[in-house]
């Protein structure tokens, strides 16, 4: 009986390089993004700059987290009080947090099979909303052309939650640079670690110039290096209310770094999702995700589908794997456990049942897929579920197999 032992919450180790210069943040005491020594620039601003570089956009703003970033671009819109904004039912708290945060509405769009938003559900709810926050959820891409499409047609602007799409793309085009605005996190969990943080890109100039006033400038906005021309700020900077959430020096000086090793980063974690991909093929009532040949997708965690199971037989398979090291999360368990809640547990903002929505929750599994594993962990990983799904299925659904490790 193989057991893993790996962590699925162990993230590699902050590079050195990164280290060495938080050290020296540190050792200057200039932590705060406006406390420069003269000539100095401070590293939220550049890494602002290299960000926006490396994504192409002409403006980007370092913030303190991706949800404060979603909440900022939604601000930056103009997005009242009961305003209705649409955004997706497969997502996680902070995207709806973030929408009534604002005091806005948030309408949820149902998931495909492919675990991307629904277009027929989204042009079936379009009426009265303005914007859609879309949630790249879990690193699966919906068909942007034909969502941007359908967006354009009925006046919707488009706010893209890439918390886990940092370097993705479709057909070639990064996300963050289809809709009006990106917002990406940098939590521990994402694509670079800077423990919190986020980042907004655009090119639109008044859109970022109210996203630097709104996190905090202090009338110092002359200090970004990725921020719109002096022009743009003229008639905001005296009608913007400060709301407090720049990112510091030392979080920017962790994820510069880390931005420059970002390619090959998201190499190494497609090869581990592949890796998972194909130990799990053709496993007897599971359902892998279709990957479209147009998504550039960067793995960080993989999902699968068990259609259609009962509840008992996905928590029979779910506490098999776990005897055997193998951490699984379940989107369809009626009490939202760690970062598994749906669009029904957030009662705050009410929505009428999606049948076809609440089959495909039922049956997401979801599991994190660190660095840290080896491919041959990621193939162990697979061998185990691969085991333990086709058990169960073969309805043996008996308590998890505890029997001493051979080894
Ligand atoms: C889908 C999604 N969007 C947005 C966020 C917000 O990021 P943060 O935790 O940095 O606020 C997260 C974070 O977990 C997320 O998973």
């Amino acid at each position: 009986m193989e057991r893993f032992t790996g962590s699925f919450t162990q993230q590699e180790p902050i590079p050195d390089t990164a280290i060495a210069a938080a050290l020296r943040v540190m050792q200057s005491g200039r932590l705060h993004r406006y406390n420069t020594a003269p000539d100095e620039i401070a590293e939220a601003a550049l890494l602002e700059e290299e960000f926006a570089a490396a994504t192409g956009a002409r403006y980007c703003l370092a913030v303190a987290s991706g949800g404060y970033a979603l909440a900022t671009a939604l601000r930056a819109m103009g997005v009242q009080p009961g305003d209705r904004v649409l955004t997706n039912a497969f997502t996680l708290a902070p995207v709806p947090g973030a929408i009534a945060s604002v005091g806005a509405v948030p309408v949820f769009v149902g998931v495909t099979e492919g675990l991307v938003i629904d277009l027929d559900d989204l042009a079936a709810k379009a009426e009265g909303a303005r914007v859609l926050m879309l949630s790249h959820m879990r690193g699966h891409i919906c068909d942007m052309g034909a969502l941007m499409r359908l967006c354009d047609a009925r006046g919707i602007t488009v706010i893209e939650d890439c918390a886990h799409t940092m370097g993705a793309t479709w057909d070639g085009q990064l996300t963050g640079r289809w809709g009006a605005m990106g917002c990406f996190s940098t939590q521990t969990y994402k694509h670079m670690n800077s423990g919190e943080g986020g980042l907004i890109i655009s090119d639109d100039p008044a859109l970022m110039a109210r996203t630097v006033l709104l996190s905090g400038s202090y009338m110092l906005y002359n200090r970004h290096r990725a921020a719109p021309p002096a022009e743009a700020f003229a008639d905001l900077r005296l009608t913007t209310p400060n709301i407090s959430g720049r990112m510091d020096n030392l979080r920017a000086a962790i994820l510069r770094p880390q931005l420059a090793d970002l390619p090959r980063q998201c190499a190494r974690w497609n090869e581990r999702y592949r890796a998972v991909e194909a130990g799990l093929a053709e496993t007897p009532g599971l359902t892998r995700i279709q990957r479209p040949a147009a998504e550039g997708f960067v793995a960080s965690s993989f999902q699968f589908l068990l259609l259609d199971w009962t509840p008992e037989a996905i928590r029979a398979v779910i506490a098999r794997c776990g005897a055997r090291g193998v951490e699984l999360k379940w989107f369809g368990a009626p009490e939202p456990v760690a970062f598994t809640s749906r669009y029904d547990s957030w009662t705050y903002a009410p929505s009428a049942p999606m049948p076809a929505t609440d089959r495909i929750l039922h049956g997401i599994i979801d599991m994190r897929l660190p660095l840290t594993f080896s491919l041959e962990d990621c193939a162990q990983i697979a061998r185990i579920i691969r085991a333990e799904v086709s058990a169960v299925f073969q309805g043996d659904t008996s308590a998890p197999d505890l029997t001493p490790r051979a080894d």
